[in-house]
């Protein structure tokens, strides 16, 4: 579809609304890391944007690192089994590592990601998420900074994607069911 308006049935999240989150956030990371260093850690490449507009609202000494992994193999939903595309390029020793994602879904990759992080020596290792959907949970995992709870809804848009398009909507939406029917 070349326009992308019609694909799309309804807004979750407006751009404004993700902003007012992101201060909210921002602020909080600023007073918990007051002092300290932090190596921010992106999940290529869903937490792209959440990355760009959370690093630009700390006011910390802050690193950007970034990983690419694969935890969907070739089915579209989360097998658990995770692969390193592209591993960071910050050795972790003594740092605190604050772990960025667009959304939480069943949790696996975050779940394999923080366990490998932590093999790595970091002075501490912390989560912020954009979105969380607690209903598709398998893995219960520790996420100390969480923008929105959602429903299991299919999103896309703010670093979202449905077959790697929409990530570059300024807003988080459903799609149509006609886009992924037709
Ligand atoms: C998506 C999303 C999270 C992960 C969440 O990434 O960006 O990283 O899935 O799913 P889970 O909680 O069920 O593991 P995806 O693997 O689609 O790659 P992408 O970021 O490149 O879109
Ligand atoms: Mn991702
Ligand atoms: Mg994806």
């Amino acid at each position: 579809a070349a326009d992308m308006g019609q694909d799309l049935e309804r807004v979750l999240l407006t751009e404004e609304q993700i902003g007012t989150r992101l201060d909210e956030l921002a602020a909080q990371i600023d007073a918990d890391y007051a002092g300290r260093e932090v190596l921010l850690v992106g999940v290529l490449k869903g937490a792209v944007m959440v990355m760009a507009d959370l690093a630009r609202r700390l006011h910390l000494p802050v690193e950007m690192d970034w990983m690419a992994v694969s935890s969907y193999g070739a089915g579209t939903t989360s097998s658990g089994v995770v692969r390193i595309l592209k591993d960071l390029d910050a050795d972790l020793t003594g740092r605190h590592v604050l772990i960025v994602e667009d959304i939480i879904d069943s949790g696996l990759t975050l779940s394999w990601l923080l366990s490998n992080l932590r093999t790595r020596g970091p002075a501490s290792v912390e989560v912020a998420t954009m979105l969380r959907k607690p209903e598709a949970a398998k893995v219960d995992v520790d996420v100390r900074y969480v923008g929105f709870d959602i429903p299991t809804d299919f999103v896309v848009g703010y670093g979202l994607d449905y077959a790697e398009k929409y990530r570059n909507l300024p807003f988080v939406g459903t799609l149509a069911p006609h886009v992924y029917t037709d």
